[in-house]
């Protein structure tokens, strides 16, 4: 995979790391759903400044996503149900993956597949436009997405979070990230089964279910009824997720919940984590990543760090 100095450098050597075959300017990513195709945030953010960006879950046909409302704000936190609105994937190797291939930060794209086979063909399409023309550093995969023949999410049965990571990592030669979902009783023989079958790299996580009532109406607020919990409200949760994964596998994970502030990112990375995705954060402070990166070596200097991979994973452990 190519290292292209622009969507890399210039680099702070303190801040840059290295997540297995992965590398980045610095920790801090924008997460999926929460930062468009990227285009859209161009004029507000300055992408050279950010580690990375990921865009939006884009499935193998297009999809209108689910009736509204979607999105309700709740304390500290909102509740979505977009359902994955998006314009497909044809759509996005003609529109939007040229615009990213001119982004000078890393782009790592995000898919989702109703099937293992699903997957694996978008990998595929994706893969030879990365061997031809370049322009995507890693693939995600959106694993808190419903299968079509269990009805259950794919990273909520390991057997099935293997099968697509497996069927994946045979035809995407690139950084390959599983995002799981935080809706299992352990969030631990999922990481597992995505490491064993070729992951490289651990995205945790996705919302947690939640659902709003407008009781004077007696009805469910979001169209779909139930909705994914996002924001401030689920960061202590997803520090338990990070902190309990990596203790267990050696695996680089990418954290993703409730990231808001500098306390938040250094929280992250000495519970485990070697990079942060910043989410809902972005709707109400769409420069709230470039921020974070900006006070980065301030809060190293509070720990006489000299680098931010010194510290990652430096929690003491009982
Ligand atoms: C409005 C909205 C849309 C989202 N869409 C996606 C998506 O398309 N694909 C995906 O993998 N995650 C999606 N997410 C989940 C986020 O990427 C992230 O995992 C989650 O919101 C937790 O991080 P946060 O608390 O910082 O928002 C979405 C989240 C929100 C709030």
């Amino acid at each position: 995979m190519q290292s292209d100095p622009a969507k890399i450098g210039p680099e702070d050597p303190r801040l840059s790391v290295r997540l297995g075959p992965l590398r980045l300017r610095n920790p801090i990513l924008t997460a999926s759903g929460t930062f468009g195709y990227v285009r859209e945030m161009a004029g507000i953010v300055d992408l050279s400044r950010l580690g990375g960006v990921v865009p939006k879950t884009i499935t193998l046909q297009p999809r209108i996503g689910n009736p509204p409302p979607r999105i309700v704000e709740t304390p500290s936190g909102m509740l979505n149900s977009i359902g994955l609105d998006n314009d497909g994937l044809e759509h996005f190797l003609q529109v939007h993956l040229p615009y990213l291939r001119t982004v000078p930060t890393q782009v790592i794209v995000n898919i989702a597949g109703k099937t293992a086979d699903e997957f694996a063909v978008m990998a595929e399409r994706l893969a030879e436009a990365n061997a031809s023309e370049g322009g995507l550093a890693g693939l995600e995969l959106n694993l808190s997405c419903p299968n079509v023949a269990g009805g259950v999410d794919f990273a909520v049965d390991p057997t099935l979070t293997a099968a697509v990571v497996r069927q994946v990592r045979k035809v995407w030669p690139g950084p390959l990230l599983a995002k799981l979902t935080p809706n299992v009783h352990s969030i631990l023989p999922a990481a597992q089964a995505a490491v064993e079958a070729g992951a490289d790299i651990l995205s945790l996580v996705n919302t947690f279910l939640g659902m709003a009532v407008d009781w004077r109406r007696r009805v469910p607020v979001l169209g779909n009824v139930t909705g994914g919990l996002s924001g401030p409200a689920i960061k202590p949760m997803v520090l338990r997720l990070v902190y309990q994964a990596a203790g267990r596998f050696s695996v680089p994970i990418i954290a993703i919940g409730g990231i808001t502030t500098i306390d938040d990112v250094m929280e992250f990375l000495v519970a485990g984590a070697s990079a942060v995705q910043v989410g809902t954060a972005n709707f109400f402070d769409p420069t709230v990543s470039m921020k974070l990166v900006a006070q980065l070596p301030q809060a190293l200097d509070v720990l006489g760090a000299c680098s931010v991979s010194e510290i990652i994973n430096s929690i003491r452990r009982p």
